[in-house]
């Protein structure tokens, strides 16, 4: 297994379920290979609320010493200094690892593999976000078990986000069945079932996991269409289904975009259980690298 986590695709189904096992009991005893003496440079060149203090709270559990750049404020980014020259610049510093959230033209594979120290990728454009795809399989495990054939709806804007291409990495390993409904203008997902409609995508699915309309990302066609297509979950749909689906959305959620805001008191709402749950996958991560 490589030194660093940027991609999913090599972890076998055996690595997944001991590393969900390891999350869950940690979360259970708050036992943890302590590391004394680490020290962490938290790197996060792109905004962020949850993964920045998940990896802060999970640096508290394994008793690491932390350095944070967050923005280029008072950094030498302010003066022109690129990207890959200041993680060039903390790996000579010496640390013990780099937990990185950046933009998507940067080039992090090749970046990552002119440093010394472990990376941890925390956000990569619309590339990768492995501790988010990974505390999302903890989450539905914790509340499932195994998670072979369970039926998977992602909802929203599935072509901006960066949860779903890490998640298209870990659920073939888990035997998922995946489904998508989101707008036209899509190209078809490799081996995703596409819904023509909410009502029928929701009777298929176990499990709905929404993803931000991410405006920011979108062309103004493509925006105006995909907005104009009413495609808001809400309470009010889960209540002709047989069974209720359990909700996730990785977050920031666009209250009253992808999501109504009905489905804040949604009984089966995961989406502050899998903010819980990213502190222990983290906090693993620290621990033991990538090494499950
Ligand atoms: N889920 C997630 O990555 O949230 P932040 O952008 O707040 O870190």
């Amino acid at each position: 297994m490589p030194k660093s986590l940027i991609s999913l695709s090599q972890w076998t189904q055996e690595e997944c379920y001991r590393f969900f096992e390891s999350s869950l009991k940690f979360k259970k005893d708050k036992i943890i290979n302590k590391q004394n003496g680490k020290y962490i440079a938290l790197v996060f060149f792109e905004p962020s609320t949850r993964t920045r203090m998940s990896f802060e709270r999970a640096a508290g559990w394994v008793g690491a010493r932390t350095s944070l750049l967050s923005s280029s404020l008072g950094t030498s980014l302010e003066k022109g200094e690129s990207y890959e020259d200041t993680l060039l610049n903390i790996d000579a510093l010496g640390v013990d690892q780099i937990v990185v959230r950046c933009p998507e033209d940067m080039d992090l594979k090749s970046i990552e593999s002119q440093l010394k120290t472990p990376l941890i990728c925390a956000g990569w454009g619309k590339r990768a976000h492995p501790t988010q795809a990974l505390l999302d399989y903890v989450t539905l495990y914790e509340k499932v078990g195994s998670l072979k054939g369970l039926r998977v709806l992602y909802f929203g804007d599935i072509w901006h986000s960066r949860v779903l291409a890490s998640h298209q990495e870990l659920v073939p390993q888990l035997g998922i069945e995946c489904g998508y409904w989101g707008s036209s203008l899509s190209n078809d997902l490799y081996n995703f079932r596409k819904f023509k409609n909410k009502k029928e995508a929701l009777e298929w699915a176990q499990v709905v996991i929404g993803l931000r309309w991410q405006k920011e990302r979108h062309q103004e066609s493509w925006s105006k269409d995909f907005l104009q297509k009413e495609a808001t979950l809400s309470s009010d749909d889960m209540v002709p289904l047989a069974s209720k689906p359990l909700v996730l959305h990785p977050g920031p959620v666009g209250w009253g975009e992808e999501f109504d805001f009905s489905i804040k008191a949604y009984s089966e709402n995961q989406i502050l259980n899998q903010v819980s749950n990213g502190v222990f996958v983290r906090a693993l991560l620290l621990a033991n690298g990538v090494n499950v």
